[in-house]
């Protein structure tokens, strides 16, 4: 069949079965399946012969790949992989699907260090705090390899996908160290391992925040993403991201800064809580591409003195 006639085909089945991208979805799986990208398969959609090498193998697994799809199963974990920032990171069962609204997060922490870099802090030391896989961690490596990065992740299935997007970071960017650990128990720790217990400046997170009665409506998410990744527990799904703070001010520098992801019901319900804690201030909410306030950071009180407390070595 004619690639052109086949992707139409495809969209087709995609759309009957409520598929929301078809067309996408249909492109972006014919371009794993030949080995493309997406603009050099609809180059050849439109090309004169518009063929593709491959024979029949290759057809059927493009329609053992739709048929999945129709299914509902995600598309990322069907090619492998998800794409996030500048990153292409490898996906699968057990790992959470980093979502675009989180590359937004990326941006304000990129801001932040900048102007850490602008007050003299060359390498400051970041953490991620349920790194999944990997993506905040590893998109802070990448775009701004100065700074010294960590991430904790619980589940060990969460786990091996990060360090395999550790290992794969592109030329130029920093290391990532993985602690697989239960975020509660990481600032004991951190300052029972390392020498000197040096403090983080900043603390990004985006942690499982749905409230237990906010079920997804997307097949994909309810039956595909792990559910350690998504409730956040307690009534208002917040447990987690309470547990973030917590962790955080344990471990952040006086002036530290920290930024979470949270769902929009969330905005007001988070700022509150952290404009009643004492060691909080600055509390912001940020909005996301879609004008959604979809994060939230503070810093941690400075010493009484007013003096910032950091680790020898690491300013300019
Ligand atoms: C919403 S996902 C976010 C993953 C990734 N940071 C991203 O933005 O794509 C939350 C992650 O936190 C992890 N997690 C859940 N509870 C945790 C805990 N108590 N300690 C450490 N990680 C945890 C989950 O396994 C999951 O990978």
């Amino acid at each position: 069949m004619e690639l052109g006639h086949m992707i139409r085909e495809a969209v087709g089945r995609l759309a009957e079965a409520g598929i929301p991208s078809p067309q996408t979805d249909a492109e972006l799986l014919a371009a794993h399946v030949w080995g493309l990208s997406r603009g050099e398969l609809q180059a050849k959609m439109v090309s004169a012969t518009g063929g593709v090498a491959g024979g029949a193998a290759a057809q059927d697994r493009f329609w053992g790949l739709i048929d999945e799809r129709r299914h509902r199963i995600p598309l990322q974990h069907l090619t492998g992989v998800a794409p996030f920032r500048w990153l292409e990171l490898r996906v699968g069962p057990g790992v959470f699907i980093p979502r675009p609204e989180t590359e937004t997060v990326v941006d304000l922490v990129l801001q932040r260090l900048r102007s850490l870099n602008a007050q003299g802090v060359v390498h400051p030391r970041v953490v991620d705090l349920g790194t999944g896989s990997g993506a905040i961690a590893a998109s802070i490596a990448a775009e701004y390899p100065a700074a010294e990065v960590h991430a904790v992740e619980i589940s060990s299935e969460a786990a091996a996908w990060a360090q395999l997007n550790f290992q794969n970071l592109p030329r130029g960017a920093s290391s990532v160290t993985l602690h697989h650990c239960d975020l509660r128990d990481f600032a004991a720790q951190w300052h029972s391992d390392s020498v000197g217990a040096a403090p983080f400046e900043l603390v990004v997170s985006n942690p499982p925040y749905i409230p237990p009665n906010m079920v997804p409506i997307e097949q994909e998410v309810r039956e595909h993403d792990p559910e350690v990744a998504l409730y956040g527990g307690g009534p208002d799904g917040l447990d987690l991201t309470t547990a973030v703070l917590q962790t955080a001010k344990q471990i952040l520098v006086p002036g530290g800064w920290l930024v979470l992801e949270h769902a929009e019901v969330q905005a007001d319900a988070l700022a509150a809580l952290c404009d009643a804690d004492p060691l909080l201030e600055n509390v912001e909410t940020h909005n996301d591409l879609t004008g959604r306030k979809r994060a939230t950071s503070a810093t941690v009180q400075r010493a009484p003195h007013g003096a910032v407390q950091r680790a020898s070595g690491r300013t300019a």
